[in-house]
């Protein structure tokens, strides 16, 4: 049942214009003390210049605010540069992109016609679909803080000296971290976005899966124990990978997680440190967490398991938003939005558990699963094709949970993201499972 907002409108428009003040002003902390050399150029072939990203964040905007209204775009010579697939991520440091100031000003420009139809907009629940209840507002506020946290990506990747960001204090580890596997048992639970709100339609429509029982890890793994499997020579047994990741590994000489370094140090931003044991690895590609857990005897979570051990709370039969339960996520119960620069120790966050005992499901490092991207069963494109189905069956890998560097309203038991097998720039780290 939809219950019309009524008398509540007025109160969604000035949340929305507080929600996109708040993304924005990140998005300006973001890049105000890079210089514009380093905001312009490429830094990765894997990355867009930093300052794509913001003619990006606005073009996106203007596209979906102003231009669906049935205005021209604010500049339409740009919309193609800032298309995201038309200008796919290697080519997006040799199209005529904006430099800093007038990057800015077109953000500032899309920003204020955007304002001004907000004002007019009908956010009824009765309105059109993208408009009700302010859909397409959220989708912009989301849109802003995932592409923050591809930014961050992109500022680790470039090196140690462009930024020196103050970091927000972490808790320590915890006295006696849970060791083992948590057992899920078997049985039926709802994945999936179960009509909340707001979801990306790679979340829904949500069904009913029934599982076999499994273990799940109830820590992530951590640098530790990653250790454990380079010192076992895991780089150097074939018998541990699958054949893909042999030849990724082995065409790239790879022997360590990204940012790690022989010395036994790693580079986080612009310090570099003793590689902390206790905090979940991170820089590892897919294949490298397939093969650690083939070394550990067991297998990466599928993403229906790992979902199930984050959300499903078997006293109620109710999937949950978040691991914890329905409540909104803080910063007492996992490590998010962006300013801590990296993991917390792994089990700091006891209030932060799932039903199932698994900590850290929620921030920290994004977890590989096993699972490809592709539709839920009656998946519909919603509403533009190029959010999720143009990556459908091509070999995209799901990470789910949310990293440090991922703001709040991204992060939920149900939110897929995805990237190739062989990418190590993400914020990425695994936990392991197996079969009951
Ligand atoms: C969900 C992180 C894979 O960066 O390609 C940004 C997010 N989609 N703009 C991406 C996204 C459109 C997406 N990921
Ligand atoms: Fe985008």
């Amino acid at each position: 049942m939809t219950l019309p907002l009524g008398g509540a409108e007025p109160l969604l428009k000035d949340r929305i214009r507080i929600l996109l003040a708040d993304a924005r002003e990140r998005t300006h902390w973001l890049v105000e003390s890079i210089s514009d050399h380093d905001l312009e150029r490429v830094h990765s072939k894997l990355m867009s210049p930093l300052v794509w990203d913001l003619g990006h964040i606005a073009a996106f905007e203007d596209l979906w605010i102003s231009n669906r209204s049935g205005l021209a775009p604010l500049r339409p010579d740009l919309m193609e540069v800032y298309d995201a697939v038309e200008t796919p991520r290697a080519r997006r440091g040799f199209v005529p992109y904006l430099r800093r100031g007038e990057a800015l000003d077109y953000m500032d420009g899309v920003r204020e016609r955007a304002l001004a139809l907000l004002d007019a907009m009908d956010l009824s629940a009765e309105a059109h679909r993208l408009d009700a209840r302010g859909f397409v507002w959220e989708m912009l506020v989301q849109h802003e803080h995932q592409h923050n946290e591809t930014m961050l990506q992109c500022i680790q990747l470039a090196g140690p000296e462009i930024w020196s960001p103050a970091r927000r204090a972490l808790p320590s580890a915890p006295a006696d971290p849970p060791r083992g596997t948590a057992l899920v048992p078997a049985g039926e639970f709802e994945m999936g976005d179960p009509g909340w709100w707001f979801a990306y339609d790679n979340e829904r429509p949500s069904l009913l899966i029934d599982l076999p029982g499994f273990e799940i890890d109830r820590l992530p793994v951590t640098n530790g124990d990653y250790r454990e499997f380079v010192d076992d020579g895991g780089y150097a047994r074939s018998e541990l990978w699958s054949a893909e990741g042999w030849a990724w590994r082995s065409t790239g000489h790879v022997e360590r997680p990204l940012f790690w370094a022989a010395d036994g140090s790693e580079r986080r931003f612009d310090r570099v440190g003793d590689i902390d044991p206790a905090r979940p690895v991170m820089h590892v590609s897919w294949f490298e967490a397939d093969a650690f857990a083939r070394w550990a005897g067991k297998r990466l979570p599928t993403e229906a398991e790992w979902e199930k051990a984050a959300a499903w709370d078997p006293a109620s039969g109710i999937s949950y938003r978040y691991p914890w339960g329905a409540d909104w996520p803080s910063l007492d119960r996992a490590n998010l939005d962006q300013t801590a620069f990296g993991p917390a120790p792994a089990g700091a966050y006891p209030d932060g558990a799932s039903a199932c005992g698994a900590l850290g499901m929620a921030g920290d490092a994004w977890e590989w699963t096993s699972g490809e991207l592709g539709g839920y069963p009656g998946f519909r494109a919603h509403p533009y094709r190029e959010y999720s189905e143009v990556f459908f069956g091509a070999g995209y890998k799901v990470l789910r949970g949310g990293s440090w560097a991922s703001r709040m309203r991204v992060v939920r038991n149900t939110f897929r993201n995805w990237d190739l097998p062989q990418r190590r720039q993400l914020f990425a780290g695994f936990r392991c499972a197996r079969d009951a």
